[in-house]
């Protein structure tokens, strides 16, 4: 049963299309499992830059079947013009798959998640403005459209014309001017299902027959721990499950069926939109992080907040995952920076704590308690091995790795797949056949 889940550990940006592009060789099936165009994956391929929001990075690989899962939320018109652009780059798209249960974004859930951000002001979520939540919300309310609704005008047009009187109403309560008419959406979502038809089909026996093969799935999530509905810093949070359960769910599998899961963080922590974030940098070394790590939102342009690591939220991540290996991201960010200071634990209201607290309540009162680790200056991207790692960034890592309590058993020290340093790797055990 060789599935492998990726798992983001902090909030998100962790640098997981980085973890799949390792992986991508010996795999058949890459299946994103929630989360929708919220996403952003930056992949670098030899001198070539791709950044893709809703198409999983499997499709960069000739041999790879790319998934979209029933977890996931599609927005047809981005998914269009991300195959379109892909396409026009010399990308073979054909292989692309995506679940007729997966719901789908129209342009009234973009609106709804501007409008209610809007009228939040300052305790707004900072959202990406993709209309996530407001899509996962009529996924619950079983009010909502999935992709094998734009091949079937009839039930579309029923569909649409039971919720849009609701829709336009929530608008015009939340003081949007925007409303919508049913024929032309049921227009725009009829040219939409006949562009994505050759693509659509029941996932779920296509990653099950896989699995039976003996095929190695990789199941990719969105954003990451800090930021799951139920075990992120609840409300500012996305509105889907990126832990690795959220992989059985939104990609078809159970958890027996679950070979590895691979937790992928920074060696720093990075966060975008609102909410409490304890070891968050408001200085100069905060500015040098995110200008040296390019730390910039891939879906909206947003600066990332930057802010030391912090092993509370970690070990919670770790467990919550059942991570059994890790791939640390970008160390090389952190030469220059003296002392790298890791946050072993948060006072709240005067006690030490050391179990992260999943609610925001909290979270805003803590402080970080950090033991403080002796920087390196050189650059180390040309490193290989870790035993040529300057001695201060070994024992950051052996730190990190104590603290984890998993094996990191990948360290990247640059964007490209060369630049990274295998370490105690255990070579995955089954074989891979192309995909159907
Ligand atoms: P939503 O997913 O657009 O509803 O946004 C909810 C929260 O998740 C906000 O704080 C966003 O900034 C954050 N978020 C959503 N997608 C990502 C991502 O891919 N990386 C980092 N943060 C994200």
């Amino acid at each position: 049963m060789p599935a492998t889940v990726i798992v983001g550990l902090q909030w998100g940006d962790e640098g997981k299309g980085k973890t799949t592009d390792f992986l991508a060789e010996q795999t058949a099936l890459v299946v994103r499992y929630q989360g929708g165009d919220n996403a952003g994956h930056t992949l670098m391929l030899g001198d070539e830059v791709f950044k893709l929001h809703l198409v999983p990075s499997g499709i960069l690989y000739p041999h790879i079947v790319p998934v979209i899962g029933p977890g996931v939320v599609v927005n047809p018109q981005t998914l269009i013009e991300e195959l379109d652009r892909l396409a026009a780059r010399g990308i073979d798209i054909s292989r692309l798959r995506a679940s007729f249960a997966a719901h789908v974004i129209l342009p009234y859930h973009r609106a709804l998640d501007v409008a209610r951000e809007h009228r939040l002001g300052g305790a707004k979520v900072g959202t990406t403005g993709r209309g996530i939540g407001p899509a996962y919300e009529d996924r619950a309310a079983r009010s909502g459209l999935r992709l094998e609704d734009l091949l079937d005008e009839a039930a579309m047009r029923s569909k649409l014309e039971r919720v849009l009187p609701e829709k336009n109403a929530v608008l015009a309560a939340l003081g949007a001017e925007v409303r919508f008419e049913v024929d032309p959406l049921v227009e725009q979502a009829l040219a939409w299902g006949r562009r994505l038809a050759p693509h659509l089909i029941d996932v779920t026996w296509l990653v099950q027959d896989a699995l039976r093969r003996g095929d190695h799935v990789l199941l990719e999530g969105a954003q990451g721990t800090l930021l799951d509905l139920d075990h992120g810093s609840y409300p500012f949070v996305t509105s889907s499950s990126p832990v690795a359960g959220g992989a059985c769910t939104g990609g078809g599998i159970g958890p027996r069926q679950v070979d590895e899961v691979f937790g992928v963080m920074k060696a720093y922590a990075t966060r975008v939109g609102s909410g409490p974030f304890p070891t968050e940098l408001l200085d100069g070394v905060g500015e040098g992080i995110a200008e040296r790590g390019h730390e910039v939102g891939t879906t909206t342009g947003r600066p990332r907040r930057v802010g030391f690591f912090d092993a509370v939220s970690t070990r919670y991540a770790v467990a919550v995952n059942s991570v059994s290996s890790i791939m640390l991201n970008k160390l090389d960010i952190l030469s220059g920076v003296d002392p790298i200071r890791l946050c072993v634990a948060y006072e709240i209201d005067g006690k030490r704590v050391e179990a992260w607290p999943s609610s925001a309540k909290l979270l805003e009162r803590a402080t970080p308690v950090y033991e403080d680790f002796p920087g390196w200056e050189e650059p180390i991207h040309a490193v290989r091995a870790l035993s040529d790692l300057p001695d201060a960034a070994r024992r950051y890592v052996t730190a990190l790795e104590e603290t984890a309590g998993a094996p990191i058993v990948l360290v990247s020290v640059g964007p490209e797949r060369t630049q990274t340093i295998e370490r105690a790797w255990r070579p995955m055990r089954h074989r891979v056949v192309a995909g159907p």
